[in-house]
């Protein structure tokens, strides 16, 4: 026996062997069993997706001779003739190839007719969508004042271009794409039956080549047994049909967020030497960065095996909301310039390679939380008073907890070392008399000035400086180092110079590498 194609051999024949289209045989199997049949129908979908399949099912379903309501026996001389597409009683016309007004009105003529051995004279209308205008306009007529005995099911893969004279006369039902589970398991069922042996992975892959259409993944999987035989795995599925493995894309992410230029420049590499166009390559990644939100919304919006939802959910959680959206829409951002590029290589390259650099960039929300934290800090950092204190600065952290009682009794300590100055040094007293003792450390002492300009200019110079910290040693028995608060207000005209920016690299201790201007424009 001849090969014969999957898709034909396993057209489905009964209601319960269409996959995912519940929603349509449920509702098509009651109407017969109520006998509540309407004038004419309209399937819309997806291509492959079973419209045509249904049609027939359905034509048959309503002329069969024996079986039950809803179930045609497919043994009888109406299914026979149906499903052999000889039957007089109904005929299915491409409307892609009968477009014109003369075959609907011939078909106008034939409908007067009884059906010949039948209930009914039934017309599936293919790809409906096609017709002309004229040719509707006749179809219109027949659908006004329809004979009893005739039904009409039209098919179409583009409901729009069907005028709402035609539609508002129809029963409408919208056929779904296929899902990847479904999928994969009606693959498995075929594979089963045919004697083929063949890995869960490499099914996923054919299932998500066929974007939702059951005909072009039973189509597809006929490549591949014609190329690997009956025993297959996901290698043969990708030489067969000279398709990316979606795995690819998980490495560069995944060197991407190492900082792993190396690796991610040698899957470039290897993408080109193996000749994969690389402009499918960039889609791949657009389409795997936006599963990787959606897995962060919700692992069961992605159509994948459970093992692989899991390693999704990895790398997006290693990533981050924030990071991968920027990363998206960066990429987004440069599509246009990508697809026209000439040298897509190159192009990639450089984009991978800022990628790359965008492992220290931090989600919003962590540097909204930084930035509220050095905010509560920033009144604790003291200001430089001279280049040589500089190292110190640095040494140590604030101790937070310095207890009431200590708190007060430094406080009056404070009052008193200003009557101390006072005596010894009229000028420096007057400078800060106001001041507040923020705090007694081991080896330094801040203090908060009430007049920023005038203290710091006062004392910036050196020898005022020592005198003041001499006094501090002679009052408080201790060499204290004394350290003044930046005031929040000062600081941040000092910052406004450069901008926010700016200030995320104080935070962050960072430097600019490299500028890309869309961050700055979309993160603000
Ligand atoms: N829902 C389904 N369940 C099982 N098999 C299906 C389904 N949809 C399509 N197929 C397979 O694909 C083949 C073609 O399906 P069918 O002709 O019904 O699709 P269609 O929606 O009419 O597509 P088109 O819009 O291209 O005409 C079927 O013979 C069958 O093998
Ligand atoms: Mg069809
Ligand atoms: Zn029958």
């Amino acid at each position: 026996m001849p090969y014969q194609v999957l898709a034909r051999k396993w057209r489905p024949q009964v209601f319960e062997d269409v996959v995912g289209q519940e929603h349509v045989t449920r509702t098509l199997v009651n109407a017969i069993k109520e006998n509540r049949l309407a004038q004419a129908y309209i399937f819309c979908g997806p291509r492959g997706v079973g419209k045509t399949s249904v049609a027939r099912i359905f034509a048959k379903a309503i002329n069969c001779e024996k079986g039950e309501p809803g179930v045609p026996c497919n043994k009888c001389h109406s299914c026979i003739q149906i499903t052999e597409g000889t039957s007089v009683d109904v005929q299915e016309i491409d409307g892609a190839s009968n477009r014109r007004i003369e075959e609907i009105r011939e078909l106008r003529e034939n409908i007067k007719y009884l059906p010949s051995y039948s209930k009914y004279r039934i017309y599936i209308i293919d790809e409906v969508h096609m017709l002309t205008k004229e040719a509707f306009n006749a179809l219109l007529k027949t659908l006004e004042e329809p004979p009893e005995h005739a039904k009409f099911i039209f098919a179409t893969t583009e409901p729009h271009k069907v005028p709402l004279t035609i539609l508002s006369r129809c029963q409408r039902f919208d056929f779904k794409r296929i899902s990847i589970p479904l999928m994969v398991e009606h693959l498995k069922k075929i594979t089963r039956a045919e004697g083929i042996e063949i890995t869960d992975s490499a099914l996923l892959i054919i299932a998500r080549q066929a974007e939702g259409s059951m005909r072009d993944a039973e189509s597809l999987l006929d490549q591949v047994i014609s190329f690997a035989g009956k025993r297959i795995d996901e290698k043969d599925v990708i030489n067969a049909l000279g398709i990316l493995d979606s795995s690819i894309v998980f490495d560069i992410t995944q060197a991407i967020i190492k900082n792993n230029l190396k690796e991610a420049l040698r899957i470039i590499d290897e993408l080109y030497t193996y000749g994969y166009d690389i402009k499918i390559f960039f889609h791949m990644l657009l389409e795997h960065l936006r599963n990787l939100i959606l897995c962060r919304i919700d692992p069961d919006l992605l159509e994948l095996l459970e093992d692989e939802k899991e390693r999704f959910k990895r790398q997006a959680d290693l990533l981050g909301e924030e990071k991968i959206q920027f990363m998206l829409d960066f990429l987004l951002k440069k599509e246009q310039e990508f697809m026209s590029s000439y040298n897509p290589r190159l192009f990639i390259e450089s984009l991978i390679i800022r990628l790359s650099r965008l492992r220290d960039f931090l989600g919003l929300n962590e540097i909204i939380g930084k930035l509220e934290q050095i905010e509560k800090r920033l009144l604790m950092i003291p200001e430089r008073p001279s280049e040589e204190e500089k190292g110190e600065l640095e040494e140590k952290r604030i101790e937070e907890s310095a207890g009431e009682e200590k708190k007060e009794e430094e406080e009056k300590s404070w009052q008193d070392f200003l009557e101390f100055v006072s005596m010894h040094n009229k000028p420096m007293y007057n400078v800060i008399k106001g001041w507040k003792l923020m705090g007694i450390y081991d080896n330094r002492m801040d203090i908060r000035p009430n007049n920023q300009e005038f203290s710091i200019s006062y004392f910036k110079d050196k020898e005022r400086y020592e005198l003041l910290r001499k006094y501090i040693k002679e009052y408080f028995k201790k060499d204290l180092l004394p350290r003044f608060e930046i005031d929040k207000q000062r600081k941040k005209k000092k910052k406004s110079i450069s901008g926010p920016v700016q200030e995320l690299l104080d935070i962050f201790q960072g430097k600019i590498i490299e500028e890309i201007e869309e961050y700055e424009e979309g993160g603000e």
